[in-house]
């Protein structure tokens, strides 16, 4: 049957706009690093997807090497929104991304306009889009000159392929040098997407934080693995289920992270969230928005109830000083 999306998807979302721009994103981002690739499940990766946009979230996450295999997620993607969402294209944030290594030889890989701009235009055939909402440049490189990157980033946008820009994994004073081309190539440059979370706190101490907060100068923030890949959830509570990512995808998140420090930190998390009535993953992602510089934050999940549990988080998002101090302690 053909899917029709929920009549009340805009009723309980939360949406926050980008820095000083006109783009609105959800509280919550559905990102498909994850379970999205050639070895998932297309049936639940469309649930997921259906789920997500049924609440509100209208933003969705790729890279050009997402998978396994690189390229797969844009695929199935792809599928999805020719099979269920894109009759909603206009209601859909679509974001990619091109600065990891994505196929062999030397334009590949890392920041040049070669690779910049075959990149995205394989990510559109792979979705099967004309344009993608957002497109990234996915990591600094040390070798490439910034203007060059930037300026293909300008020049993409420019050409109707991208409607805003976007870098990630840059720290402050890039970002700052990065922003500054950017404003003179008159490029929307929108929205950073970082790594952040209760444990991992490098954005505040790289200056990326604070750069995008700058008065009169405000950027997006949007951070990936808000929830450590499932470490802040309940997830490893009891051990290492079959199903988690520990187990079944084992890339980035091995069982040698589960460290007893880092169990008694999660336990101790636990039982502050038990105490404000949350689970782990809604404290988890609360607590992201405490002081008001974050965008959205991009959830992975691998089953729709984990979106509908995440979603929970809105009911309560506020924290008392000594919560952040006893959080602050834990981590
Ligand atoms: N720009 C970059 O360089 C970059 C890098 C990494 C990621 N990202 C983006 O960020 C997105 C999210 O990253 P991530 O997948 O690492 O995010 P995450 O939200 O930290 O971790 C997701 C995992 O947490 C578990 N989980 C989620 N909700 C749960 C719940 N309510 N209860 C129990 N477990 C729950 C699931 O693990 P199980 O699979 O074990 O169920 C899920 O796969 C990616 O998809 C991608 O779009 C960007």
């Amino acid at each position: 049957m053909d899917y029709v999306a929920k009549e009340e998807r805009y009723d309980n979302m939360i949406y926050r706009r980008c820095g000083r721009s006109g783009l609105k994103l959800p509280v919550l981002s559905l990102g498909l690093w994850h379970n999205f690739g050639s070895t998932g499940v297309y049936d639940n990766m469309r649930a997921m997807c259906r789920t997500a946009f049924d609440n509100g979230i209208t933003h969705f996450d790729l890279a050009n090497n997402y998978g396994p295999e690189y390229g797969s997620a844009e695929k199935n993607f792809g599928r999805i929104l020719k099979d269920d969402l894109g009759v909603y294209r206009d209601e859909i944030i679509v974001s990619s991304k091109a600065g990891y290594d994505m196929w062999k030889g030397p334009y590949g890989d890392w920041g040049s306009r070669k690779y910049l701009i075959a990149s995205l235009d394989q990510s559109l055939q792979r979705l099967g889009l004309d344009y993608v909402d957002i497109f990234y440049h996915h990591r600094m490189d040390p070798e490439t000159p910034l203007e060059e990157t930037m300026g293909a980033l300008a020049d993409i946008v420019r050409s109707g392929k991208a409607l805003y820009a976007g870098i990630s994994n840059y720290d402050g004073e890039h970002m700052i040098r990065a922003a500054e081309i950017l404003e003179e190539l008159h490029c929307p440059f929108v929205i950073n997407q970082n790594r952040y979370s209760i444990f991992d706190r490098t954005i505040e101490n790289n200056g990326l934080k604070a750069a995008v907060a700058r008065e009169g100068k405000e950027k997006g923030l949007i951070c990936f693995s808000p929830l450590a890949q499932g470490l802040l959830t309940n997830r490893y509570l009891n051990g290492i289920p079959e199903d988690s990512r520990i187990k079944k995808d084992g890339r980035f998140l091995k069982e040698t992270a589960l460290t007893e420090e880092r169990l008694a930190q999660i336990r101790g998390l636990n039982e502050i969230a038990e105490s404000r009535g949350q689970s782990l993953a809604q404290m988890a992602l609360a607590w992201l928005f405490k002081d008001n510089v974050v965008t959205s934050v991009i959830i992975g999940a691998s089953r729709p109830e984990q979106i509908l549990d995440n979603l929970g988080m809105m009911k309560n998002m506020s924290f008392t000083a000594e919560e952040l101090a006893a959080i602050d302690a834990l981590s």
